[in-house]
């Protein structure tokens, strides 16, 4: 899961999309990571952990990391979460096999749309809410898509 400073919407994914496989019973390694590196070494947002805690999901233990190419190697997949990141994460890419692993997560739940989650950073806490019903769609959707 990957955003912009891994403080607000990838850490979100990344617990919403935990949470989700392990009541499925799927056993993924699940990650999240910033394309900046804005905010190294940080928790998630409080407002993130908040909006979370409501939703029976402790995100406060996360740290946020900068993606890295190597990242390619260590995951088969990697959702963006809007189409900045999307650049982003493909200008690392190193060949092919790399870019095709990267996909915006909101096409799990809307193929073909090209949505983004905007980004809640600037809102209110109302916008933290609007992110985990979007991401949560899209965790359920991609957990019955695929074969794990
Ligand atoms: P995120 O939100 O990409 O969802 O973690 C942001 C957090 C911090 C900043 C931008 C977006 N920032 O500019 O510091």
């Amino acid at each position: 899961m990957v955003c912009l400073g891994n403080i607000c919407r990838s850490p979100m994914a990344e617990g919403v999309l935990r949470e989700r496989a392990a009541r499925a019973g799927h056993n993924l390694h699940i990650d999240s990571a910033g394309t900046s590196d804005y905010h190294i070494g940080e928790g998630p947002d409080r407002r993130a952990v908040h909006c979370m805690k409501s939703y029976g999901i402790d995100i406060s233990g996360l740290r946020a990391r900068q993606f890295v190419s190597s990242d390619f190697d260590a995951f088969d997949t990697i959702f963006v979460m809007d189409q900045q990141n999307y650049r982003d994460v493909l200008s690392l890419a190193r060949h092919d096999d790399d870019a095709r692993k990267v996909s915006l997560f909101l096409n799990q739940a809307y193929p073909g749309e090209n949505r983004s989650v905007p980004d809640p950073w600037f809102g209110g806490p109302e916008g933290f809410h609007d992110v985990y019903a979007m991401l949560d769609r899209a965790s359920r959707a991609f957990l019955e898509s695929t074969e794990i």
